[in-house]
């Protein structure tokens, strides 16, 4: 067996041992996150529905006698990058390591005596797939670096410090929900965000109860968060909200109120907006009442907004859920920010072999690189490992 077969937490300790010649004093792992509805609300003071999957980011870590934190990553094979931690900037680390020099940056920044340590990560969750392979890889190094220097942070503010680390260190605008979920999440359980509140609910899913799955299907078209298209939705959001003359959308709670904005633009993505926190509690509402088959018309008709009046999806997603649902789904949608990533689609159980064969074929005929499909079962928040 190759170390690779056991998943990441065994990759990431046999790549810890082969880069700094000891044991790992102990394994972190976090999970991914699907986003069951509620997309582009969370900067908007919104609702959103996340839930914590199995695919996940592992980091093997021990503290070290100097102020270094040395990383190394089965993804990047560039070798092991080392970043002092002392007088630490912001611009001064690119790439991939920013993620996790951004979290010591954060946690020193917020008064936390973190110091240095080796880190050694792997993950079976996609860069770049729409499912929050970055807020795990935040979360995980986290975790690791308080439980190494037996520093407790309550985890509503461990997603503050891991967002701090991306939106301002890695410089991508994000809002709380990826951190939140991984953070946050229970197994069988979706998660309700209030966004201005910070309040969470746990909301319980039970799939195989009702003969369902959801499925994911990485469109295998790739996004960047930080190459402007997010920010700008974001900055048109605040627009709207500022000529509506209220604090954020979340304050808006029909539709109607967004004809007093002239731009044809900024209504529409105030629409989605607006049309997207009702949809995610109607979802809430559907959950409680256990019709779990009924929310599938909320997923599609999320996904129609997102592509017709938000304009984050992308070609692969549009036929992936056309496909999708063609083929028996009882709804599907973009994952995630947009611009690339992944599609969830709602299907009985039975179905799910039927959307493989349609979604794979849809994809040949126009010349795509063959999708990746897996199922997504509501999975625990990072923990400790080992
Ligand atoms: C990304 C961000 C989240 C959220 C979603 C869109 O995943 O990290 O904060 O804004 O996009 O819902």
């Amino acid at each position: 067996m190759t170390p690779r077969d056991d998943g990441p937490d065994a990759g990431a300790a046999w790549l810890f041992a082969e880069q700094f010649g000891v044991r790992p004093s102990g394994v972190w792992r976090a999970p991914g996150r699907v986003n069951l509805i509620g997309e582009h609300t969370d900067y908007n003071d919104g609702f959103a529905l996340p839930f914590a999957i199995g695919a996940s980011v592992s980091v093997a870590a021990a503290r070290r006698r100097d102020e270094l934190m040395v990383l190394a990553s089965r993804q990047e094979p560039g070798g092991a990058v080392t970043v002092a931690l002392p007088g630490l900037e912001l611009g001064s680390v690119s790439g991939w390591a920013a993620y996790p020099a951004g979290v010591a940056w954060a946690l020193r920044s917020a008064g936390h005596r973190v110091g240095g340590v080796s880190l050694a990560i792997d993950a079976d969750l996609p860069v770049g797939s729409g499912l929050s392979s970055s807020a795990a890889l935040e979360c995980a190094v986290a975790l690791a670096m308080i439980d190494l220097h037996d520093i407790a942070v309550p985890r509503t503010e461990l997603a503050r410090l891991a967002r701090l680390a991306e939106n301002d260190f890695v410089g991508a605008p994000t809002g709380i929900m990826d951190q939140t979920a991984v953070l946050c999440g229970e197994a069988g359980h979706v998660l309700l965000l209030d966004c201005r509140t910070g309040a969470t609910t746990q909301i319980a899913v039970d799939l195989a109860a009702s003969g369902q799955a959801i499925m994911i299907i990485d469109t295998r078209a790739r996004h960047e968060l930080t190459d402007g298209g997010y920010a700008g939705r974001r900055a048109a959001c605040e627009d709207a909200a500022r000529l509506l003359g209220v604090r954020a959308l979340r304050d808006i709670a029909d539709a109607g109120a967004l004809e007093r904005l002239n731009d044809g633009l900024l209504r529409r993505r105030a629409r989605h907006v607006v049309t997207e926190n009702d949809r995610v509690l109607r979802t809430v509402g559907l959950l409680r009442t256990r019709q779990l088959a009924g929310i599938g018309p909320l997923l599609t008709a999320s996904h129609a907004s997102l592509r017709d009046d938000f304009e984050v999806s992308w070609p692969e997603a549009d036929a992936a859920v056309q496909a999708a649902i063609g083929a028996g789904a009882l709804g599907a949608r973009m994952t995630g920010g947009g611009f690339g990533g992944s599609v969830i689609a709602l299907t009985p159980a039975d179905a799910v072999g039927a959307i493989i064969g349609a979604v794979t074929r849809e994809f040949a005929r126009r010349g795509w690189p063959r999708p990746v499909f897996s199922t997504a079962r509501p999975s625990a928040s990072a923990r400790r490992r080992r």
